[in-house]
């Protein structure tokens, strides 16, 4: 169950490893990769996320997998399904993301990792519904969500935010499994 591993034309999501931990600790910590979260990351919070992740694949059999370019092998992010830890008028449901290395963006690896998560979700998994959500003005995640097939469903506040909070608006997307 904890060695799932999934290969696209480009990429492999895999488990992630030690040596991780600095790159993701670099992109968790570049002001333009993480304009629409409400916080620079620190070196412990980074490899924390790491390592809840990771706690996650263990309790649910997946969550958010190391992204890493097969033609070099370098690290460039993470994508994969979570179940959002929030409540909301959506959940419980399950979610997808994506947050990679400047430098990668740009080049259709976000987009190419998500149809391979959806996949997955969907065949493996047997997701019957997969959701994603952002802020109004992360065009390029929105973009993402389009691209996969994903619908808009309209906004809604993230509870784990402050109402007043300049990142607490957010929309909802979905997509349902074809049967
Ligand atoms: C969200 C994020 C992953 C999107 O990255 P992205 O590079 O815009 O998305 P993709 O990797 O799918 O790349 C798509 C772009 O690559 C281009 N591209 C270049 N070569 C390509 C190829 N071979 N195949 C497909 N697309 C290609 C596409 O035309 C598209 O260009 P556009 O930006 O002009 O529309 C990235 O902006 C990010 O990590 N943001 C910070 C974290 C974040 O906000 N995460 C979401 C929080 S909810």
């Amino acid at each position: 169950m904890n060695m799932i591993e999934i290969v696209t034309p480009r990429l492999k999501l895999r488990q992630w490893k030690e040596e991780d931990k600095e790159p993701f600790f670099k992109l968790n910590s570049d002001p333009r990769v993480m304009k629409f979260m409400p916080k620079l990351l620190s070196k412990e919070e980074s490899d924390s996320f790491i390592k809840r992740i990771k706690g996650r694949f263990k309790e649910d059999g997946y969550s958010f997998f190391a992204v890493e370019l097969i033609e070099n092998q370098t690290f460039i992010g993470l994508t994969g399904l979570s179940i959002p830890s929030f409540q909301s008028f959506f959940t419980p449901c399950v979610e997808i993301g994506w947050r990679l290395a400047y430098d990668y963006w740009g080049k259709g690896y976000a987009t190419e990792g998500a149809k391979a998560s959806l996949n997955y979700g969907f065949n493996e998994l047997n997701l019957s519904e997969i959701v994603s959500f952002t802020v109004p003005k992360n065009l390029r995640s929105r973009k993402v969500m389009e691209r996969i097939g994903m619908r808009f469903i309209g906004q809604f506040r993230h509870p784990l935010l402050p109402k007043e909070h300049y990142l607490s608006k957010h929309v909802l997307y979905k997509i349902n499994a074809s049967i």
